[in-house]
């Protein structure tokens, strides 16, 4: 019998979380095996990388990949390097940009966004997803600097994703190609600046791909498949099969695109210990998260917290296995970028009176898929016009600036990545 499913947000949450839980239990217990057993196979599997993680660091070394963008230019990544980016799903990219590059990057968006005052303009947050701490923002909810979009549309950005897609399964053993590891979107996002004695609380656990609808839509259920029907053994957190093309439920918090991994570029040398991302590194810890709810002690109509327009939240109470293992990165320097794998937990530590500046451009890997095409005519119209991308909120600084990064600077690279020409 097919899984009921919701295309759209569900009206009645609670109704559909109690049907939709009822008929995965179902599914899974007709495949001889109970949730409980098909659990048990995970949380084992997942609980020897946690002890591996914990004891790593409590001996002090650093869990992070770290790979020099050197090798990546030259094709050289180790084997070993690339088996402990797929082991740990998330990896420092060191060197991806020279830092003095970097550096002038950051001083590039300054000047951009005090000539064009934005200071004095600023009305505040836009939402509430990263909490701002003062008056002058955090996150600047700007996308059209031209640090931002030289970064995104550099040779040395395509490469680096090109590498990062690559370790996904892009296309079926039947031919069927998700997505095109050599093609970026160039999903547009907006830049931290943190200053020098700043007082954050940082961002607790969550993930990022979705809400309900990893459970409730089809193509969901189908990219889950192997964790809704008991095959858990086969469950591939590499694999894009149907991920590429599905809706996702509107929120705040949303991402229209699909993104193989997540990531930031320094433009600011930052210390470990100053407020900085952490991940639970483990890929396969997306089979627990999805399995967790249905458990029984879970009540019939809670998803472990998980409902629409949140976040989706990790927390101790559900899923505090996991949170053993949380690792930051290592020290980077301004120019080195910071990659983890889509469905990772992740947080950003807290931090008091910072040590010098916290600053990045968000950008992630977005590769060419249909879903990623259907954005980029989004987009296109915002980068035109010098909008707000459509999954961020409708803040539009960047409409009559000057200096704004426009359609004639634009190289091979970033035409396709807006898909202006194929
Ligand atoms: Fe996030």
């Amino acid at each position: 019998m097919p899984l009921p499913h919701w295309e759209e947000t569900p009206t009645d949450l609670t109704g559909a979380i109690r049907e939709i839980k009822a008929a995965l239990r179902a599914q899974i217990a007709a495949s001889g095996r109970t949730v409980e057993e098909v659990f048990a196979v995970v949380e084992r599997d997942v609980a020897a990388e946690v002890a591996e993680i914990a004891a790593a660091k409590a001996r002090g070394e650093t869990v992070w990949p770290v790979i020099s963008y050197a090798d990546i230019e030259a094709g050289t990544v180790s084997t070993a390097d690339v088996a402990r980016l797929r082991k740990r799903g998330c990896s420092v990219v060191r060197g991806h940009f020279p830092r003095e590059q970097a550096l002038g990057w950051d001083t590039g968006i300054v000047q951009y966004v005090e000539e064009n005052a934005f200071f004095e303009n600023y009305r505040g947050p836009g939402d509430d997803f990263f909490g701002s701490v003062g008056s002058k923002p955090e996150i600047y909810p700007i996308y059209w600097s031209h640090a931002q979009m030289e970064a995104r549309q550099s040779d040395r950005m395509a490469r680096v994703q090109a590498f990062l897609n690559s370790q996904w399964k892009h296309t079926s053993d039947d031919g069927t190609q998700w997505f095109d590891p050599e093609r970026d979107s160039l999903y547009p996002d907006r830049i931290r600046r943190r200053p020098e004695g700043a007082d954050s609380a940082g961002l607790g656990t969550h993930l990022d791909p979705g809400t309900l609808d990893l459970w409730m839509t089809q193509a969901y259920q189908q990219a889950f498949r192997h964790l809704f029907d008991g095959s858990v053994e086969q469950y591939d957190p590499w694999d894009a099969a149907y991920r590429t093309s599905g809706p996702q439920y509107p929120g705040s918090t949303m991402c229209s695109a699909f993104r193989t991994f997540q990531g930031w570029t320094a433009l600011s040398d930052m210390a470990h210990d100053q407020g900085v991302l952490h991940t639970v590194p483990i890929p396969g810890a997306m089979a627990y998260l999805m399995l967790r709810p249905l458990l029984n002690d879970v009540p019939d109509d809670d998803m472990c917290g998980v409902t629409v327009n949140q976040v989706f939240p990790a927390t101790d109470k559900w899923h505090g296995l996991l949170m053993e293992a949380l690792a930051g990165i290592p020290d980077v320097q301004a120019g080195d970028s910071v990659w983890w794998h889509c469905d990772m937990i992740h947080s950003v530590a807290p931090v008091q009176d910072q040590k010098g500046w916290g600053n990045v451009m968000y950008i992630p890997a977005a590769p060419w898929c249909p879903r990623n095409e259907a954005y980029a005519s989004s987009v296109r119209e915002a980068f035109r016009t010098g909008s707000s991308p459509s999954d961020f909120p409708a803040e539009h600084y960047e409409r009559d600036w000057r200096n704004r990064f426009t359609e004639a600077d634009l190289n091979t690279t970033g035409r396709r990545g807006l898909g202006l020409v194929p």
